[in-house]
């Protein structure tokens, strides 16, 4: 079953399954033809199965895709996670894929910011390397809120000219916030277009920065998401162009659209 954008279910199986960080893992699946067809910050809705039966799918971002496989980095949150924290090499599951509109990269851009709180790394790692192929050179900003809970630093420092790193409670890095490595960065690095991820009031601080910076900006915004492919609107975001559905106008958006709920910055933890 395809949709007109290419989406299809394709039933995948479990190559490894690890711990990553604190709370933190890594699933890789084969799956042939959504590796094939998936675009950096898209996503799939995963249908876990594992002796449970899960009504909803969930919807994860695609981490990286290469050689027919998809790699997810997934954090326990709750009973599916939980679940799919549990999954060994041959368990068989599906995905609906690929779903939503991805990050954008300008034709132009020769400098990019990266910023990503906690999970925010996810979807990340396929658009770290769509820029370097492109040899856009880029400063990542990576926050958690321990040393243990920072993810794919590796290859974010691999791919990246400079990779900054903050904790909240500075086990690595510049102690504090995500934020707080961000000004300094868009005034050094003059970047043509910032990417990020993360909690939402985080993201709303940085699209706060780089509108007074005048730099674009795209988001990743997280939504419950019921059916994921437009139908239910579960997923709603108010923009300045009305409300979207995360699922299929989204996940990433323009900042500069985006009609942001007012938040205190204590609550912005990875
Ligand atoms: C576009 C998108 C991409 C995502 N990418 C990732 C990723 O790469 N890695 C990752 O760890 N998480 C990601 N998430 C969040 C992930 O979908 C939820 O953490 C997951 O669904 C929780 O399932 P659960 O059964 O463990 O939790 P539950 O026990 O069902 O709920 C725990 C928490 O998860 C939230 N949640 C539950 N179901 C959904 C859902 N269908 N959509 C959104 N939130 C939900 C609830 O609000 C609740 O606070 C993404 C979410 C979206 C919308
Ligand atoms: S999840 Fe159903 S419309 Fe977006």
């Amino acid at each position: 079953m395809c949709d007109e954008r290419g989406a299809a279910i394709e039933p995948v199986a479990v190559v490894s399954n690890e711990r990553v960080a604190d709370d933190v893992g890594r699933v890789v699946f084969d799956a042939p033809r959504t590796a094939a067809s998936i675009a950096p910050g898209q996503f799939v809705h995963l249908r876990i199965a594992r002796g449970a039966d899960f009504i909803l799918r969930r919807p994860f971002s695609v981490h990286r895709a290469y050689d027919g496989r998809l790699e997810i980095l997934y954090q326990v949150v709750g009973r599916g996670t939980k679940v799919l924290a549990e999954a060994i090499p041959g368990d068989v599951m599906d995905v609906i894929g690929p779903l939503g509109a991805g990050w954008s990269v300008p034709g132009d851009a020769t400098r990019a910011l990266v910023v990503a709180g906690g999970l925010g790394a996810a979807p990340m790692g396929m658009l770290v390397e769509e820029l370097a192929a492109r040899e856009v050179d880029v400063t990542f900003a990576l926050g958690a809120p321990s040393a243990g809970r920072l993810v794919a630093r590796q290859l974010f420092e691999s791919l990246c000219r400079r990779t900054l790193v903050a904790t909240d409670d500075g086990s690595a890095g510049t102690c504090g916030f995500v934020t707080v490595l961000t000004p300094e960065a868009l005034e050094r690095e003059r970047p043509d277009v910032v990417y990020v991820c993360g909690p939402e009031p985080m993201q709303r601080i940085v699209a706060a920065q780089c509108a007074e910076a005048g730099v674009a900006c795209q988001v990743s915004l997280e939504r419950l998401m019921a059916c994921g492919v437009g139908a239910c609107l579960s997923c709603v975001v108010a923009t300045s162009d009305g409300l979207k559905r995360a699922c299929v106008d989204g996940p990433v958006f323009d900042a500069a659209t985006i009609a942001w709920e007012p938040s205190g910055d204590a609550e912005v933890a990875g």
